[in-house]
C-alpha cells in the first residue's frame, strides 16, 4: 500500500521504516522538497522509501498519517491540501502538546481536541485519532511490553476506524483495539498526556503503556 508519514520527527521515522520493513511504499513529507531529515530518512530506508512536500506525499498516500507537531498539525495538513486528503482515512498521532510556558498545558481540552479540529479543517477526510498515547517504539512493537496493553481508535466513521484497527494489527501486531467511538472521544485520549509524561519521569523510561483491566 502507498502509505503517507506527514512528518520528520522520531514518530514519522519510526513508523515509516516499520511499515517499509512490512512491505509498504512510504513517502515521509515535511515542509520542503529538500527537508534533510526526510531525504536521509528515504535513503538509509531503501527503495520503498520516498520523501517530498507535505502536498506530494499526501497526494501519493492512499492512507496518510499525520505525525507532525500538534501545535502546527493544522497548519502542516493545509500544506497537505484538502483535495489530496479527501476521501482517504487519516490516522491522528499528534498531540497537542505545548511547552512554551515552561510547563506542559493542551492547547485545545476538554470540550475540544487535535482530532476534533482535523476532522473539521477536513471535512471529506475520515481522521481517526490513535496511536498517541505511547512512545513510537511502543506503536510499532507493542510486544515490547508483556500482556495487552491499551491502543485506542476514535473517529466518525466506524468503518475507518475498524480499517484502522486492522492495519493497526497487520502493521505493528496490535491484537485488540479499543474502539471508543466518533472523533469526541479523541479528548480522553489526548488528556492522557499529562499522565503519560508524569509517568514517565518516575518510570525512568518511555517504554511502558497503560492497561486497561475489567
Ligand atoms: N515521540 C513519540 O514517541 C510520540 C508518541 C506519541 C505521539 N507523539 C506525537 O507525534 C507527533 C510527532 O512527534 P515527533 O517528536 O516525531 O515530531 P515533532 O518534532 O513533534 O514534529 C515534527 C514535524 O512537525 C512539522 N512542523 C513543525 N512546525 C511546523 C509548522 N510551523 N508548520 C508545519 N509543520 C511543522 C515538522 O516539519 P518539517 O519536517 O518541515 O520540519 C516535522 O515534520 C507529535 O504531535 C507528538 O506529540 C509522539
Amino acid at each position: 500500500m502507498n502509505i503517507a508519514v506527514l512528518g520528520t520527527g522520531s514518530v514519522g521515522h519510526t513508523l515509516g521504516s516499520k511499515l517499509v520493513e512490512r512491505g509498504h511504499t512510504v513517502m515521509m513529507g515535511a515542509r520542503s522538497e529538500s527537508n534533510e531529515r526526510a531525504a536521509a530518512w528515504a535513503l538509509g530506508a531503501g527503495p520503498l522509501a520516498s520523501h517530498g512536500s507535505f502536498a506530494r506525499a499526501a497526494a501519493f498516500g492512499s492512507v496518510i498519517i499525520n505525525c507532525t507537531s500538534g501545535t502546527a498539525s493544522l497548519a502542516a495538513l493545509e500544506m497537505a491540501g484538502a483535495d489530496n486528503l479527501a476521501g482517504k482515512i487519516l490516522m491522528d498521532v499528534a498531540n497537542p502538546l505545548d511547552y512554551s510556558s515552561g510547563r506542559l498545558r493542551l492547547t485545545v481540552v476538554n470540550t475540544d481536541s487535535l482530532g476534533e479540529q482535523i476532522q473539521r479543517a477536513f471535512p471529506r477526510t475520515r481522521v481517526v485519532k490513535t496511536l498517541n498515547t505511547m512512545n513510537c517504539q511502543v506503536m510499532v512493537n507493542p510486544g515490547l511490553l508483556p500482556g495487552q496493553h491499551a491502543v485506542f481508535v476514535s473517529g466518525n466513521d466506524a468503518q475507518a476506524r475498524a480499517e484502522v484497527a486492522g492495519y493497526l494489527k497487520d502493521w505493528f501486531g496490535w491484537p485488540a483495539v479499543i474502539d471508543l467511538g466518533d472523533i469526541t472521544t479523541a479528548r480522553g485520549p489526548e488528556m492522557l498526556l499529562p499522565l503519560w509524561v508524569s509517568l514517565m519521569d518516575v518510570m525512568d523510561t518511555t517504554i511502558f503503556n497503560v492497561t486497561i483491566v475489567r
